[in-house]
Formats: C-alpha cells, sequence, structure tokens
C-alpha cells in the first residue's frame, strides 16, 4: 500500500516537473532586460504601492536585495545561452556582495521578488513558477538529490526552510520559520515546525495574475 502510494506521489511530481520544465521554456524565451523589469515593477509596487516616479524607482535601485534579483537574472539568462564563465560570475558576485547563494541552474519564472537577499540559499535543482516573493534567510533545498517544486503565486517568509522533494502549491504562502518538509497545497498557509498547513484560500478569480498585492506597505529596510 505504502509502495503504491510511493508510485502515485511520483507520477504526480513527474507532471509538476514537466509542467515547470515547460515553464522554464517559457521564461527563456523573454528577453533580459524585460525580465528585470517586471521584476523589478513588482518590487516596487510589493515595496511602495501603486504609482510611477523617477523618485520611486531611484529608490528601489538602493533598495536592498535589488541587486541581487538582478544578478540572478544574469546568471539564468547565461546560462540558457552557454555562457557559464558569465554564469559563474553572477553567481559569484550575489554571494560576496550580496549575501545571496542561488545555485546556477535554478530557474524562477517571471517575477521573482526578493524583498532582502541576505542568507537566501536556494538549491541548483530548484524550479518555480511565477510570481515568487521570497524574504531573507530563505533556504530551498535539497534532500536525498531531490529539491522543490514551487508553483505560482507563492510566498515564503523570512526564515522558512523548504527541503527535499516536496511541491509547493500555487498561492501558497509559507509563514516565517516554517520548515516545510510535505506538500503544501495550492492556496495554503504552512507555519511552523514541521509546517502544517492553517489556512486554506479559494482559488482566485484569476489565477494567473499575480495575487501579492493586498498591503503595498512599506515593508523594505533600506
Ligand atoms: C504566514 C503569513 C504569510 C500569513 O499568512 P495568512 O494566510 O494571512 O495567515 P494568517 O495571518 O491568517 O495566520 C493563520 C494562523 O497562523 C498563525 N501564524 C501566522 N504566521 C505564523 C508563523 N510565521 N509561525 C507560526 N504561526 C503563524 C497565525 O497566528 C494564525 O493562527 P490562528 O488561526 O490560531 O490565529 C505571515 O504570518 C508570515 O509569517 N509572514 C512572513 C512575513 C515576513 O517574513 N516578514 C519579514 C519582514 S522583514
Amino acid at each position: 500500500m505504502a509502495e503504491s502510494q510511493a508510485a502515485v506521489d511520483q507520477t504526480d511530481r513527474d507532471a509538476v516537473a514537466r509542467a515547470a520544465e515547460a515553464q522554464v521554456r517559457a521564461t527563456a524565451s523573454r528577453s533580459l532586460i524585460g525580465l528585470i523589469r517586471e521584476d523589478l515593477s513588482l518590487k516596487a509596487r510589493w515595496c511602495y504601492g501603486t504609482g510611477r516616479g523617477v523618485r520611486k524607482k531611484l529608490r528601489l535601485l538602493f533598495t536592498d536585495a535589488t541587486l541581487s534579483m538582478i544578478f540572478y537574472r544574469i546568471q539564468q539568462w547565461s546560462r540558457w545561452r552557454g555562457l557559464t564563465p558569465l554564469e559563474f560570475l553572477f553567481n559569484r558576485l550575489n554571494g560576496i556582495f550580496c549575501n545571496c547563494l542561488i545555485g546556477r541552474g535554478a530557474e524562477f519564472g517571471r517575477g521573482f521578488v526578493m524583498i532582502h537577499s541576505t542568507g537566501v540559499v536556494i538549491n541548483r535543482l530548484v524550479r518555480a513558477g511565477d510570481f515568487v516573493f521570497l524574504e531573507h534567510q530563505v533556504t530551498i533545498g535539497a534532500e536525498r538529490g531531490a529539491s522543490p517544486l514551487i508553483g505560482d503565486n507563492v510566498f515564503i517568509g523570512a526564515g522558512a526552510k523548504v527541503v527535499g522533494p516536496v511541491i509547493i502549491g500555487a498561492g501558497a504562502k509559507i509563514g516565517a520559520n516554517a520548515v516545510v518538509v510535505r506538500d503544501v497545497p495550492a492556496y495554503a498557509t504552512a507555519v511552523g515546525v514541521p509546517a502544517k498547513v492553517v489556512r486554506q484560500r479559494p482559488v482566485p478569480a484569476d489565477p494567473t495574475a499575480c495575487l501579492h498585492f493586498e498591503d503595498g506597505e512599506d515593508s523594505a529596510a533600506e
């Protein structure tokens, strides 16, 4: 019985992994500048609310983790184009200047936002969808040679650890300091050690849109 359940879980994971690879190809077809612009405009909305303006853009440029987000996109773009030395360089620069270690090969879709980058460690096998938001000191790592698969519109709070062959469903929220070792269903909130689901939200009207803008509060430490 346990063996047949494991086989079902593996089939689910394979299907999610195939969808994630298709999403990587879609992201890779976008321009580097386009990806960076979208990341930064989402971060500006998250940190400072709606509205445009030179002051807001300048503020964003000097906000914690913005440099790290740009380094990651150049690293990712370099890999897609087989520019291994450049990929390696930006991976190292991110570690040295931003204390942010995102493995070469880790794939995030469009709209990848880090509020703070310090202490962020991400395994190279991680596959994540569009509109993923991370706080500081988040670890997304491997266990038994397998890494998490993360859906669209996921938020991961400060200090949270997501490890092993888990699937984080679309729209999930992971609480600060949670340790996630089991799958989290779509639109659920998981908190604690080990993380448990404490809240389940309904599927939103437009699940393909970015869902992260209820607050728009000024959450950036500059
Ligand atoms: C989990 C989180 C995203 C809120 O998600 P949510 O779906 O709105 O969940 P709620 O606030 O309704 O909380 C649901 C329950 O989980 C509890 N909870 C929330 N966050 C928790 C956490 N990190 N650890 C333990 N329990 C937590 C709440 O107290 C609540 O419990 P209750 O139902 O008994 O009252 C948020 O609490 C969180 O942890 N954010 C991280 C923010 C962060 O990292 N900030 C750093 C800024 S520098």
